[in-house]
């Protein structure tokens, strides 16, 4: 039975939530495991709409198991606002969400830190979602995290908040000029939560071994992708856990020996929110008509996305570092009404043509991209059920990504509704879930 990973191939809003939404019929488990409520994961079931931060979006499926794995990062707060949001449409979360007892909490003062820094960055700032994501991974390698498992011991949660406070409130007023807090105003509603989590609390590290030896199904769900993690993506502007699919294994304790295989997602374009480097970035008109036409404004901040190009050089890298057997393209509808396409193939970089990707700062900073320009096919593409639907010139920009990328695609997303989705032939997703053909058919 194949266990998978799936991973964001860009900056991250390529479209996960669907791609995961229209495979979770045909699995058991869905866990995150990287990554915490700076995540907006949107999923499209008829006319609902669904932002999912914490919770795997595998949640809107009867009878799947969600669970949170210990890689990410948890405000509890938050969390129980989405778990509610979830009950009151009538999802059930009993018996369906298993949270990982290792998993390291967002604490008050962590998006307070996380905004005083960004300010004090200036110019400098990498432009994060200001939920306290960093500080509270910070406080996680430095051994003075606080975890879900601490929620349910009082004495012990009480003396880690101490022990955090002495410093962070000195951190706080004298280095940020920010506000600071008193061990009460954290621990009166933090036991509180404690008590709406507790039964969510467990070893899910344990479960998912017994359920993969019971021959259950896991889907890996990537947050935000492969140029954001903190290894591997444009440091520092990055977030601070590992995004890719290596992740998958520290961050649920299931055994990279235990993976089966590699999805990648990506947007037939490119976007990214927050600072930092986008080579294939587009100025101007252009970009705000591939905004307005893709909508695309962040679903945790509602800042308005980078738009950009599709850049090979971004796809092999992460083909590369994450092991990808296979792409699901997405939102190739907005690109319908464009005249002329462009690829970015390489850089160019002190006069030399750079086709891999340069992981340093100065040289990406200075990198030039490298187009290819393909004719748009100005039709609609939205509603088209097999490849051989849509306009050639669709098709041979497809061939293309495929070529410059050296994966196969599995899907094609026309639209944000499960049925606008096309599916390719003699991709490995196929030999994985075959039963995916008959419910999209
Ligand atoms: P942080 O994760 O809030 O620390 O932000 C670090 C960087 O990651 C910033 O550039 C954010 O805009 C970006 N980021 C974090 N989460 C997401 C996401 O879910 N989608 C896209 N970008 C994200």
């Amino acid at each position: 039975m194949p266990n998978i990973v799936v991973v964001g191939t860009q900056w991250g809003d390529e479209g996960k939530g669907k791609v995961v939404d229209i495979l979770t019929p045909h699995l058991n488990v869905v866990v995150r495991y990287a990554g915490g409520n700076n995540a907006g994961h949107t999923v499209v079931v008829g006319k609902e709409k669904y932002v999912l931060h914490t919770i795997p979006s595998g949640i809107l499926h009867a009878g799947c198991r969600c669970v949170i794995g210990c890689g990410v990062v948890i405000d509890p707060g938050s969390l129980i606002e989405e778990m509610e949001s979830l009950v009151q449409r009538g999802v059930t979360l009993d018996g369906n969400l298993f949270i990982s007892k290792n998993a390291h909490l967002i604490m008050p003062y962590h998006p307070v830190l996380d905004r005083a820094s960004e300010a004090k960055l200036g110019a400098r700032r990498i432009g994060t979602t200001g939920k306290g994501v960093g500080p509270a991974y910070i406080d996680k390698a430095g051994r003075r995290g606080i975890r879900m498992s601490d929620l349910l011991d009082e004495r012990l949660l009480r003396q880690k908040v101490e022990d955090n406070l002495a410093v962070k409130n000195r951190i706080l007023r004298e280095i940020y000029d920010a506000q600071s807090f008193t061990v009460e105003e954290i621990l009166n509603p933090y036991l509180r939560y404690a008590g709406w989590l507790a039964p969510y609390i467990t070893d899910t590290a344990l479960l998912l071994s017994k359920w993969i030896d019971a021959g259950y199904q896991v889907l890996f769900e990537g947050a935000q992708a492969t140029m954001l993690d903190v290894d591997h993506g444009t440091y520092p502007y990055v977030t601070s856990s590992n995004t890719t699919a290596g992740g998958a294994s520290t961050g649920t304790g299931v055994p990279p020996t235990r993976i089966n295989g590699v999805l990648g997602v990506a947007k037939a374009y490119t976007t990214r929110v927050g600072e930092g480097p986008f080579p294939s970035e587009m100025q101007g008109k252009l970009a705000e008509t591939i905004r307005a036409r893709g909508n695309e404004y962040g679903s945790t901040t509602g800042r308005p996305r980078r738009c950009g190009w599709f850049d090979a050089v971004v796809l092999r890298y992460a083909v590369r570092i994450n092991g990808i057997d296979t792409i699901a393209l997405t939102k190739l509808d907005v690109l319908d009404q464009c005249e002329t396409i462009k690829v970015c193939t390489g850089y160019r970089y002190r006069g030399d043509l750079i086709t891999d990707f340069p992981e340093d700062e100065t040289s990406l900073a200075t990198a030039e991209p490298v187009y290819e320009e393909l004719s748009g096919w100005m039709t609609p593409t939205t509603g088209a059920k097999l490849e051989s639907d849509l306009p050639p010139k669709a098709r041979r920009y497809l061939e293309r990504l495929e070529e410059l990328t050296g994966v196969p695609f599995c899907m094609i997303s026309t639209g944000p509704q499960r049925d606008e989705t096309i599916l390719c032939e003699d991709s490995p997703l196929l030999r994985w879930f075959p039963s995916v053909r008959s419910s999209l058919l």
